[in-house]
């Protein structure tokens, strides 16, 4: 296998040849944050991505940013990943996803795993500068296990790779155009109306409140403490035909 030599923010290393800019830089410890990228070595699954550009660096000889994660490293390629042009491209990614995602973090179920919180921390960035509409038209959709609420969707397909080329469930995909493109069943189904099994692959992938997970734990409390009333705990499909 022909080996490719990289350097990236001064560090020299080589790759195998099909190797892209975030593999090098992952080789090399060089932290570029990722959102649409998914990764499943074991599976030899490649998340197509490159749709967030979050993960834009600076390729010598090159006039525009590249995404790293989708960009194939070459051999005797320079990449500067922390220059002020990128930092910057990075933070408009991030604004410019924030300027349309409900800014309900104190409640929502992923605050502190969010990783578009968790960016949007990092760059210093406390509000959006860019106005506009905002998606706030998808009802919320509850699963005996998911919830699914597309106004926190960022597109990235995470869930959609795992929902079709990991669990071969086929259920989600990415619908609509433009703003009010988001990865759901087809003709915006329920879900629970669907083939999903309730696996939570998706979930487990969403890097945004998205999908998380339905917590009965309340409902539990409930019934716990309130021995007389009728509550009816629903039970998967899989769970119920045993
Ligand atoms: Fe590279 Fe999204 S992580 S484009």
């Amino acid at each position: 296998m022909s080996m490719l030599t990289v350097t990236i923010d001064g560090k020299i290393t080589t790759v195998p040849a099909g190797s892209t800019i975030l593999d090098a830089a992952k080789k090399l410890d060089v932290d570029i944050p990722t959102l649409c990228y998914l990764n499943l070595e074991d599976l030899r699954i490649n998340n197509k991505g490159a749709s967030c550009r979050i993960c834009v660096v600076e390729v010598e000889g090159r006039r525009n940013l590249a995404p790293a994660c989708a960009t194939p490293a070459s051999d005797n390629m320079v990449v500067k990943t922390n220059t002020l042009r990128v930092l910057n491209a990075r933070k408009t990614v991030l604004e410019l996803l924030l300027s349309d995602h409900p800014k309900d973090c104190l409640v929502c179920a992923k605050s502190g795993e969010c990783e578009l919180q968790n960016l949007a921390e990092k760059f210093g960035i406390r509000e959006s500068p860019y106005d506009g509409g905002e998606m706030s038209h998808y009802r919320k959709d509850i699963s005996t296990s998911i919830i699914r609420d597309m106004d926190k969707c960022i597109m990235c397909r995470r869930c959609e790779t795992m929902c079709n080329d990991v669990q071969t469930c086929g259920v989600l995909s990415g619908v609509n155009r433009g703003f009010s493109a988001v990865v759901a069943p087809a003709f915006e189904m329920n879900l629970a109306d669907t083939v999903c099994t309730n696996c939570g692959q998706c979930v487990a992938v969403c890097p945004v409140g998205a999908l998380v997970e339905h917590d009965h734990t309340w409902e539990v409390v409930d019934a716990l403490a309130n021995p007389d009333k009728v509550v009816i705990v629903q039970t998967a499909p899989a769970v119920r035909s045993a």
